[in-house]
């Protein structure tokens, strides 16, 4: 029948940023005051699956987060759902019927569900906003370059619609138009990578990235300092790292740029505090581990949340693990776990 509602399913992994966005100079249109450079996570790790259903007997859009309905009117929701639909006119007008696409006028119900914690500084937003992108251009019959459109839902979310390393460009443009995410390399570039998710705490963020941001540019001389003169020159330190898969040299540039990144936190006034004794603890090991092989085997990154993410080699792994689990035992420590995340093979361990 007519009233046959058009649902399509799409999943979208978190991305992990080497180096990090923090600030933007257009909060309307999402434009970052740094470029930043990530890793994507393999599909079946860290995810969020988005079903999104169309008909035109729905009345209105509307959009439920793990099983809870939540406010269509949202701004950035509500930006991303206007482009998709914009894109989608643009392309009938062109003479382009969009064939198994739905009606421009139909409302849409969108599910998404995500397989870890929401807001627990494990870039939630990343993996949620490019997944409903992707999943509305599926069901608007819309192609070509997303990521635009998935930055004006979440920052990080651009990098998200790329596999493998990706960098997202601050781009020049006032308007927003070429600040976008590339793929520096992709997932089967460094089989040996892996990522390992140290869960120090599973509660929401005291202080949101939004926030945080804005208080962090109106007051951080040292975020203004990183910006303009420290982020450029490690982004092309980072993109050599990457292509020739030093390991040492992609470590040492991801925990400074972690560190840094918590310094002009702690430079916000007032300060914002994101890593825990927990946190602190885990960087401390990392560093004794490294110097006890007298080279960079590990490194850690923060978002904006306790939360340890590990980069090693799989060699490391098994013997790392052990370690985590002498130290940080889960029954001492409120129930932390560790999780293996290979960025591109699935022997966890
Ligand atoms: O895109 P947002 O607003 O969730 O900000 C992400 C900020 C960090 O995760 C701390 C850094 C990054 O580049 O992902």
């Amino acid at each position: 029948s007519m009233d046959k509602p058009h649902i399509v399913t799409c999943t979208a992994p978190v991305n992990i940023a080497v180096i990090k966005y923090w600030g933007k100079r257009n909060e309307e249109l999402i434009l970052p005051i740094n470029s930043s450079l990530s890793v994507t996570l393999h599909q079946d790790q860290l995810k969020t699956t988005t079903t999104v259903a169309s008909s035109r007997s729905f009345q209105e859009d509307q959009i439920w987060l793990n099983g809870k309905e939540e406010d269509i009117t949202h701004p950035r929701l509500q930006s991303c759902l206007r482009e998709i639909r914009r894109l989608a006119r643009k392309r009938r007008n062109d003479g382009d019927s969009g064939l198994d696409s739905t009606g421009l006028s139909h409302k849409v119900h969108i599910c998404s569900v995500n397989n870890f914690p929401t807001a627990a500084g494990l870039a939630s937003s990343a993996a949620g906003f490019a997944c409903l992108v992707y999943t509305l251009a599926r069901v608007f019959g819309v192609e070509g370059e997303l990521s635009g459109i998935a930055r004006q839902g979440s920052g990080s979310a651009c990098r998200s619609m790329y596999g493998g390393f990706v960098q997202w460009i601050m781009g020049q443009k006032d308007d927003g138009k070429d600040s976008l995410a590339q793929q520096v390399e992709p997932e089967t570039h460094w089989p040996e990578l892996r990522i390992l998710v140290l869960v120090a705490s599973a509660e929401r963020k005291p202080v949101g990235s939004t926030s945080g941001m804005q208080t962090s540019v109106q007051t951080s001389c040292l975020l203004k300092h990183r910006a303009e003169s420290v982020a450029p020159g490690r982004m092309v330190e980072m993109i050599e790292a990457v292509r020739r898969k030093n390991f040492a040299a992609f470590a040492e540039l991801t925990m400074k740029d972690s560190n840094q990144f918590h310094a002009t936190c702690l430079d916000t006034y007032p300060p914002i505090f994101y890593l825990s004794s927990v946190s602190q603890q885990v960087i401390t090991l990392v560093h004794r581990y490294n110097s006890y092989y007298g080279e960079t085997r590990l490194a850690y990154t923060f978002d904006a949340g306790p939360n340890a993410v590990i980069f090693t080699l799989q060699q490391h792994v098994p013997e790392f693990v052990q370690v985590v689990q002498h130290f940080f035992p889960p029954e001492t420590n409120g129930g932390q776990f560790i999780k293996g995340l290979p960025v591109n093979c699935t022997d966890l361990p």
